[in-house]
């Protein structure tokens, strides 16, 4: 990869096509699920070598429970075990881990150990990896919402204290800058209810590869194209 590349600060990925990469090998889906956790730990490995300040990653929404419950079983599994396993590289590669997402309201054990291992990498100053679990732009937007509505009521918060800065801050990303770049592999066009509100100025980049075979060098395609890219943010190209 050119060495003069303009590099986005945030990287957020909807990792796609874990069940149609299984169902090519005639294996069941989850098999695909398997492989995508190896995608994770490579990509995060290399956004953490590029000095990347934030890669979120899409790993269960809010709609992803409506699939059989096998399906969600070892998503849920597979997340405890990747918690296992993956601390010490993480520790390692000074890596902090963070969530989006309502996962109190997930398996008790793995919300424990999401808690544990966010305690245990708190303090690491390298990439801050962000896993969206059991999430949703809409509920996140919601609970915003409501906050800011019981604000009023109680008086903390005034209607013309309402600005953008406000609603960020109400978000789960609170404190994290907007992604610069949002990638969706399996070529499917559209956002399923990702950072509705924080992608409103990222550029987008889709790719055919699924997400088990979404490697180092596709990441490094996807940062050509974006350092290739120019961000007007509705100005005029710069002279
Ligand atoms: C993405 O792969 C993983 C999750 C949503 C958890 P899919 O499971 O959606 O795979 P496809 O889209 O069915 O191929
Ligand atoms: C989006 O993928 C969610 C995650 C990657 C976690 P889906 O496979 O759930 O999205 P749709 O159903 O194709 O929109
Ligand atoms: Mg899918």
């Amino acid at each position: 990869m050119d060495k003069n590349l303009k590099l986005p600060a945030h990287i957020a990925i909807i990792m796609d096509g874990n069940g149609r990469w299984a169902k090519k090998r005639n294996m069941p889906r989850v098999f695909g699920h398997k492989q995508g956790a190896k995608s994770v730990r490579s990509i995060t490995t290399a956004c953490a070598e590029l000095g990347l300040k934030y890669l979120t990653l899409y790993a269960f929404s809010t709609e992803n429970w409506k699939r059989p419950k096998q399906e969600v079983g070892f998503l849920m599994d597979l997340l405890s075990d990747f918690l296992d396993k993956e601390t010490k590289t993480l520790m390692k590669n000074n890596v902090r881990l963070m969530t989006i997402g309502e996962i109190d309201k997930m398996d008790p054990k793995v919300h424990k150990k999401l808690i544990s291992v966010k305690k245990q990498t708190s303090k690491n100053t390298g990439l801050t990896l962000i896993l969206a679990l059991n999430y949703g732009s809409k509920r996140e937007l919601t609970l915003a919402m409501r906050a800011i509505a019981a604000g009023v009521l109680g008086k903390k918060i005034k209607v013309s204290d309402i600005d953008e800065e406000l609603i960020s801050k109400g978000l789960f990303t609170a404190g994290i800058p907007d992604p610069d770049l949002l990638i969706r592999t399996s070529g499917e066009m559209r956002i399923s209810n990702f950072l509705l509100w924080q992608i409103a100025y990222s550029e987008i980049y889709v790719t055919d590869v699924l997400w088990p075979d979404f490697g180092k060098n596709d990441l490094f395609r996807a940062l050509e194209e974006f350092s290739a890219r120019e961000r007007r943010y509705g100005g005029i190209q710069a002279k």
